[in-house]
């Protein structure tokens, strides 16, 4: 009854999501995302008290879908719920090969998507941990993540890519990269102008699956990657330059 409920709750969201192309077949996409065993993961972090209820779609992604929450205290909460019928997952699993701390690699999609989260959970912890601003971790259960909610909902916060920036913010990143690196120990893998949110007195890192701890053999190259991208975006921008070899030496050493 509740599954049933709450199956019809989402697919109204979905409906009512601008992400949701007209003609798509809107039963088979929202099948895909919202599988039984899904359901139930929901229904278990609602039921635990994690959740109140599920207010609507923030962002469709091709990996991941998230939704703006609600805390049984009213406060916002980011649900991303990775896909587990994404073959994104498949080409990134290298990221979970040389990880120590996941040595079973899981056969099916669902599993892969369930270890997704749970990377992700903990490399938000030890993020928030070292001191690197990112949304705080609330809780998973298999494929879903549930998160401190960044920007004032419905509406998430600008992302680099939404917004100006100035040489404050290059040397912030700068500086959550190197201190992701050093106390963390973490590379994040995956960073881009699309994966920070500039807030008015602080940024914050986010969309953190893909890190990596830094003993993982391609760490380095990683790194490198980030810091380029990271260089390449602010100098489109016209703030600064530097070369990325040289930020990574210094991070390194
Ligand atoms: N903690 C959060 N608070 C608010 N919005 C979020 C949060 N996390 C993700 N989002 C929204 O969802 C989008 C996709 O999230 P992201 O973690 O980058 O997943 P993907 O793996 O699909 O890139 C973001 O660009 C942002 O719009
Ligand atoms: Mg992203």
């Amino acid at each position: 009854m509740r599954e049933e409920q709450l199956r019809e709750r989402l697919l109204r969201f979905e409906r009512e999501s601008r992400y949701l192309k007209k003609d798509s077949n809107e039963r088979k996409v929202f099948e895909e995302v919202f599988d039984r065993a899904t359901l139930w993961a929901i229904d278990h972090l609602l039921s635990s008290g994690q959740l109140d209820y599920l207010n609507g779609v923030v962002n469709a992604g091709k990996e991941a879908r998230v939704y703006w929450g609600v805390a049984p205290d009213g406060s916002a909460r980011a649900v991303k719920i990775y896909l587990t019928a994404s073959a994104e997952f498949k080409k990134r699993l290298r990221y979970v090969a040389g990880d120590r701390r996941f040595n079973k690699i899981p056969s099916t999609s669902r599993g892969i998507a369930e270890l997704w989260v749970q990377k992700e959970f903990k490399n938000l912890q030890l993020a928030q941990k070292a001191g690197v601003r990112v949304p705080t971790p609330y809780a998973f259960n298999e494929n879903v993540l549930v998160m401190e909610y960044i920007g004032e909902p419905p509406a998430p916060a600008p992302r680099f890519i939404d917004t100006e920036v100035g040489e404050a913010d290059y040397r912030w990143a700068m500086e959550m990269i190197e201190k992701l690196y050093r106390k963390a120990q973490l590379v994040h893998a995956d960073l881009s102008e699309y994966n920070v949110f500039k807030l008015k007195e602080e940024c914050v890192l986010f969309d953190m699956g893909s890190a990596v701890l830094t003993t993982h053999p391609e760490a380095r190259e990683l790194l490198l990657r980030d810091v380029a991208n990271m260089v390449r975006f602010f100098k489109r921008r016209g703030i600064f330059e530097e070369r990325a070899e040289e930020i990574v030496e210094r991070i390194v050493s």
